[in-house]
């Protein structure tokens, strides 16, 4: 399948696959890379599906804004010298949020410029929406897409999401290898894994000063400077600065133990892409099990249902599998049990085989998930964004942002959510003005230690 993301062209299979959440954050940067000038020369039994997500007031994202101009270009000139696309096979999923005024624009915008240049549509336009359940909009435009493809383009649904991606070698060859530990290598540093265009953009600062610009009950607000000054950065006021954050301590623990890596937690292995033109290996290797929990992927954030769904066929007990197979068909179940309680990976496995959540208990129920499937169902670890509340003038040399703490409880029945780069800062806050103060037991503890 071509699936053209916000993002890229793959390549012409004429299977369909499911793609996990880390594949799709992998595509992301590579939109920018294409000549669109040579979408007339893509096969008519390809499929070219484009992922499109609208910012700012209504405006592409930077990786899309060249699709968009060659897109609205009047005198758009292809590379056969026409101006049409007869061969083109085409899907659009627009990814934005209804309470923006320009709700899903450039997703839109790409959609009904293809169609206008003359290329056949399959399925839908998908239109997702962050602030209903961008994920079960997804799921319903896919669903169409693969009925419209297996209809209108002859194709066989594949086995996508639920073959491995990846192999996972425990006995690498050390040598004169370097093991990574939380760094960052030398593609994430030129953009190609995480989307930064400009190395000097990447940059390990120190934090010079952190403080409580207020603080209550129930919120904190920091105030933190970031030295910049071997970073060969320039800054205006208001520009934002993306701030990466680790996992907590609690949550990377409560993990190994649940997939029974306690034990195994700093072994070293490396990792091998099955397909590295579909799933590129998310994290330099070769590293360890705590490293990849702590510094490397998501594992805070919600669980998406189809990664539950991949995840039946390692479920331990009968109660476990049940639990997930009724994740898999039942979407409010999904909503009510898992997403309005905010449950990450390690709270729904928990949950599934009848575990406690409470951190301080210690008999878990091991799931026996290969590594590898875990890989293929995270997310990168990717940073937040603050805005820069610094003058140039007056501080050339540092960057200050002003950050308030995320606590919630988002549902009357839910856990206590709490912002992971914002409990991180909170952490360091901590440690630079050498509190030992913990007003809430329950706040998460950061590893401050690292590269
Ligand atoms: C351009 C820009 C500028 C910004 N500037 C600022 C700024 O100056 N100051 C500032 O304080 N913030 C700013 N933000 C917001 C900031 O980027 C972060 O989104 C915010 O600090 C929360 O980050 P976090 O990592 O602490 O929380 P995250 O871990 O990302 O969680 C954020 C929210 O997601 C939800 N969530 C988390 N985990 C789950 C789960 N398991 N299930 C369901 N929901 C979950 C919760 O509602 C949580 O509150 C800015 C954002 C943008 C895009
Ligand atoms: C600063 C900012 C501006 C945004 N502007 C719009 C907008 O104009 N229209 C829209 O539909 N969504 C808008 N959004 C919502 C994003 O499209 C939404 O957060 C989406 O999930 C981003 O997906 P991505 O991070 O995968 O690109 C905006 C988000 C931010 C942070």
């Amino acid at each position: 399948m071509v699936f053209l993301h916000s993002y890229a062209i793959l390549k012409s299979k004429k299977e369909l696959r499911l793609f996990s959440p880390g594949q799709v954050n992998q595509l992301k940067p590579m939109l920018s890379r294409y000549d669109f000038a040579v979408l007339d020369k893509v096969p008519e039994d390809s499929l070219v599906t484009f992922i499109i997500s609208t910012y700012g007031e209504g405006e592409p994202t930077d990786n899309a804004v060249e699709l968009v101009n060659f897109l609205k270009d009047e005198a758009l000139e292809l590379s056969d010298g026409g101006s049409t696309l007869p061969n083109l096979r085409f899907s659009v999923f627009c990814i934005g949020n209804s309470t923006y005024e320009n709700f899903n624009t450039i997703g839109k915008l790409v959609d009904q410029r293809l169609e206008d240049i003359g290329a056949t549509r399959i399925g839908i336009c998908g239109i997702g929406d962050e602030d209903k359940a961008l994920e079960e909009d997804y799921i319903t435009w896919k669903d169409e897409l693969w009925l419209a493809a297996e209809t209108q383009m002859g194709w066989q649904n594949g086995v996508g999401v639920h073959s491995a991606d990846f192999e996972l070698n425990i006995n690498p060859k050390l040598d004169a290898e370097r093991i990574y530990l939380g760094e960052l290598t030398e593609s994430d540093l030129t953009g190609s894994r995480v989307g930064f265009q400009d190395p000097r953009m990447l940059f390990t600062s120190a934090v010079i000063k952190a403080t409580d610009l207020f603080q209550d009950r129930e919120r904190n607000c920091i105030f933190a400077e970031f030295d910049i000054t071997a970073s060969r950065m320039s800054y205006e006021t208001g520009d934002h600065v993306g701030i990466w954050p680790v996992n907590s301590d609690a949550d990377i623990n409560r993990l190994l133990r649940i997939l029974d890596l306690e034990s195994k937690s700093d072994q070293v292995f490396d990792v091998k892409s099955l397909d590295p033109g579909l799933a590129k290996v998310p994290f330099p290797v070769p590293t360890t099990y705590s490293s990849v929990f702590r510094y490397y992927l998501d594992i805070s954030q919600l669980t998406p249902r189809q990664t539950l769904e991949g995840f039946i066929k390692f479920a331990p007990t009968d109660r476990a599998r049940a639990f997930l197979e009724k994740i898999g068909v039942d979407k409010d179940f999904y909503q009510k049990e898992i997403a309005e309680k905010c449950f990450n990976l390690g709270d729904v496995l928990l949950t599934a085989a009848g575990d406690s959540l409470d951190p301080t208990s210690s008999s878990y129920t091991h799931w026996n998930i290969p590594f590898e499937r875990i890989i293929s169902a995270s997310s990168r670890l990717r940073p937040r964004y603050y805005s820069i509340c610094s003058s140039p003038r007056m501080f050339p040399n540092s960057v200050h942002v002003a950050a308030v703490v995320m606590k919630d409880r988002p549902h009357a029945d839910s856990k206590v959510v709490y912002g992971l780069t914002t409990n991180y800062l909170l952490n360091l806050k901590r440690a630079v003005s050498h509190e030992d103060i913990i007003r809430d037991p329950k706040q998460p503890i950061y590893s401050l230690e690292g590269p």
